[in-house]
């Protein structure tokens, strides 16, 4: 396949950045969008050119590192996969591709297609764990028993790679599909009843000072979300952290 990509290019956070072409050619179909850009970077390193910066680590969609925001799309145009599971079948042989980093104001670019979402690690520092008593009389995670639908939910939510595909596909920059996620999956669980209350209320209290928009309700998150995050998990942050404002004391 050859192509051409339109690729942000942006030296630093300071730099006003813009969109750069590249012509490739020679690009197997069966190829994952990162290998593709593996070949842009050694093209361009042969040529003395600055390779392009981009995210990525474990290239199995566990990581959560490939952000990129391929043709108007976070991950682009396939559906539950993640930017390195995606493939270069998926688009036209001659086809323009048009490649950003995520967008939002708590994510600020770094370096071409990277971005800082450290703002996520203060996010879950504020409240994304659960107490264990390492006294030496540690209780079996398996000896308390789980109903197999709140297991099941739990895990659903905890799929959650943090990449945040819901923050840039979002009109608002609202991290309310993410924090959700990691609230959701410690509230449905007996373990992270100890904390649940200031668990809500400071982890949504840290994502509104890192400047992340509210929901509206849109759902373009749940749709661009590579790992299919429910909505439902939406509404039950916001059970949680209503019941906790009433009750909670921090
Ligand atoms: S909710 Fe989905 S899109 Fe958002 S950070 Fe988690 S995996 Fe990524
Ligand atoms: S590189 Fe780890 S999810 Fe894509």
């Amino acid at each position: 396949m050859d192509l051409t990509l339109k690729i942000w290019r942006q030296k630093n956070k300071d730099d006003k950045g813009a969109l750069k072409s590249y012509d490739i050619k020679g690009v197997s179909p069966d190829s994952s969008f990162l290998e593709m850009m593996d070949l842009l970077n050694n093209n361009l390193i042969e040529k003395g050119e600055n390779p392009v910066a981009f995210d990525h680590d474990c290239r199995e969609g566990i990581c959560g590192s490939c952000s990129m925001y391929i043709n108007g799309e976070a991950h682009g145009p396939d559906r539950l996969v993640t930017t390195c599971q995606l493939h270069m079948r998926k688009f036209k042989d001659g086809e323009t591709i048009h490649i950003e980093p995520w967008r939002a104001k708590a994510f600020p670019v770094i370096k071409d297609l990277v971005v800082d979402r450290s703002a996520f690690d203060r996010v879950m520092s504020a409240g994304g764990f659960v107490s264990v008593n390492t006294s030496g009389n540690t209780q079996d995670a398996n000896a308390t028993p789980i109903a197999k639908a709140a297991a099941d939910k739990a895990f659903d939510a905890a799929t959650c790679i943090g990449c945040g595909a819901c923050v840039a596909t979002c009109k608002n920059a609202s991290a309310m599909l993410f924090v959700s996620a990691k609230v959701s999956q410690l509230a449905l669980l007996p373990q992270g009843q100890v904390e649940a209350q200031r668990r809500a209320i400071h982890m949504v209290e840290q994502m509104d000072h890192e400047g992340f928009g509210n929901c509206s309700n849109t759902g373009a998150c749940e749709v661009e979300c590579p790992k299919g995050i429910s909505l439902e998990n939406i509404a039950r942050m916001n059970r949680e952290f209503l019941s906790a404002t009433i009750t909670s004391e921090s």
